[in-house]
């Protein structure tokens, strides 16, 4: 293996604390790793990750490093990597790291050879660019390993594309599949920390805004919920009909998006699709339109088009950079169009990555468990691995549910008795 790539090591220690901070809110991933550390459930096995380095990824690495397994790590995402955290994962728990925050594409995809070294019986991906380049650039590497999970809903996409195209050389767990996944993480955590990284960037008041949410999905959901709970004036831009009448439904205003680029001040896109605000929109913005994405890649406002239509270009102050249009109007581009949630701010908050890493990490057992009987295609987490963990969370917020009864139970698998 290389040396670790980082930006200093000399972060440690307040990546550790940070580290230490966030697994007092992670008690799922916590048993998962008590149990990992008894039974070295992955011993022996090589784990390549491909994830924002992020202090609630740190604990999820640990845990399988606790449970045996050789582990290496890599971004994401050129913007999303803290670097105190990638110190203390070198430093204090012999991690293989290749991620510095705001490294280039080139880096980026340096660092991700970089981790494929580790020689990988799991590959664990945010985005599948893990699992790209493995079948692209370094097919040598597709023998040792056994199968994969994905993060998120534009790697579960690009994945099923591979395996319609019958290119997918191993098996997958879409982990975003999973309940206690998308239903939590994408909307509650994308919608808190999404306003927090736009917070975080502009300082700017919400109450009283024109707020434009693109994507009426998950993460649209949580974003629109929160973005109407801070005072603001809500938006939708949809393109399927179902999702649009529940944002109807919900109380948000729904139009397309060159009725919305008038109207808005602040515009994030969510949809995991390309160039949603696009030139035209630009030229229909008003003056001080503040356009930010939060989607996984930053394809979803077209970047080009506005260095294009500008005529000046200035940072302004930290994520925010002013473009100046011809007329004069200034349009503010929030985090270089990045995940503005992992930009500017630090990323879901720890209790909701509780849950998506438990499940992470439960899928890369059930992979050493079952691996060998899985076809080359992309696999929901099994319903009781979801169930396990949604217990595991009611039970660590002390929170008590009934059970059915047998009479119950009866009726409820029966259809004799009707009015
Ligand atoms: N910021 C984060 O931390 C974070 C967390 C989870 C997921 N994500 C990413 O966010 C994106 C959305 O994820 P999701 O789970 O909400 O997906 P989803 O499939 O549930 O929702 C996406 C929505 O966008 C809509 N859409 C597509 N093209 C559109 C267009 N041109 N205009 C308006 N709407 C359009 C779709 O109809 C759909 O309703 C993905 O890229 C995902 O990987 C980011």
């Amino acid at each position: 293996m290389k040396k670790p790539h980082i930006a200093n090591v000399n972060l440690s220690r307040t990546g550790e604390k940070r580290i230490e901070w966030a697994a007092m809110e992670m008690p799922v991933l916590r048993k998962i790793r008590d149990s990992f550390k008894k039974e070295k459930t992955l011993k022996g096995v090589s784990i390549a990750c491909c994830l924002h380095v992020t202090t609630e990824t740190a604990n999820l690495v640990v845990a399988l490093k606790d449970g045996g397994a050789r582990v290496s790590l890599c971004a994401s995402n050129p913007l999303s990597t803290q670097d105190d955290v990638a110190a203390a994962l070198v430093k204090n728990h012999g991690i293989y790291v290749y991620a510095i925050k705001g490294e280039n594409r080139s880096v980026y995809y340096r660092h991700i050879l970089s981790a494929l070294e580790i020689k990988p019986n799991i590959t664990m991906d945010d985005g599948a660019d893990l699992v790209t380049t493995i079948h692209q650039r370094k097919r040598e590497y597709l023998r040792d390993v056994q199968a994969g999970t994905e993060e998120t809903t534009t790697g579960v996409i690009r994945l099923r594309s591979m395996a319609a195209s019958g290119v997918l050389d191993y098996p997958i767990i879409a982990v975003n599949e999973a309940n206690t996944k998308h239903m939590f993480d994408n909307r509650y955590g994308t919608g808190q920390s999404t306003i927090d990284g736009i917070l975080r960037a502009t300082n700017r008041l919400l109450a009283g805004a024109s707020f434009v949410v693109s994507g009426y999905g998950w993460c649209g959901r949580g974003l629109a919920m929160r973005a109407r709970g801070m005072g603001a004036s809500v938006i939708v831009t949809e393109v399927d009909p179902l999702r649009a009448l529940e944002a109807v439904m919900d109380g948000f205003q729904v139009m397309p998006m060159p009725m919305a680029a008038r109207k808005g001040d602040i515009f994030c896109t969510v949809t995991g699709d390309i160039n949603v605000i696009d030139e035209k929109h630009f030229t229909l913005m008003k003056d001080g339109a503040m356009v930010c994405n939060s989607g996984h890649f930053n394809v979803e406002i077209n970047i080009d088009a506005l260095e294009r239509l500008s005529v000046k270009k200035r940072e302004i102050r930290e994520y925010v950079v002013e473009y100046t249009l011809p007329t004069g109007r200034r349009i503010f581009l929030l985090g270089e169009g990045r995940l503005i949630n992992l930009a500017a701010a630090e990323g879901h908050p720890a209790s909701v990555m509780d849950m998506s890493f438990a499940n992470q990490s439960l899928c890369a057992e059930y992979i050493v468990k079952s691996g060998e009987k899985m076809a080359k295609k992309v696999y929901s987490v099994p319903p009781e691995i979801d169930r396990k963990i949604a217990q595991m969370k009611l039970l660590s917020m002390g929170v008590k549910i009934d059970r059915l009864t047998a009479r119950q139970r009866e009726y409820l698998t029966s259809w004799q008795e009707g009015t």
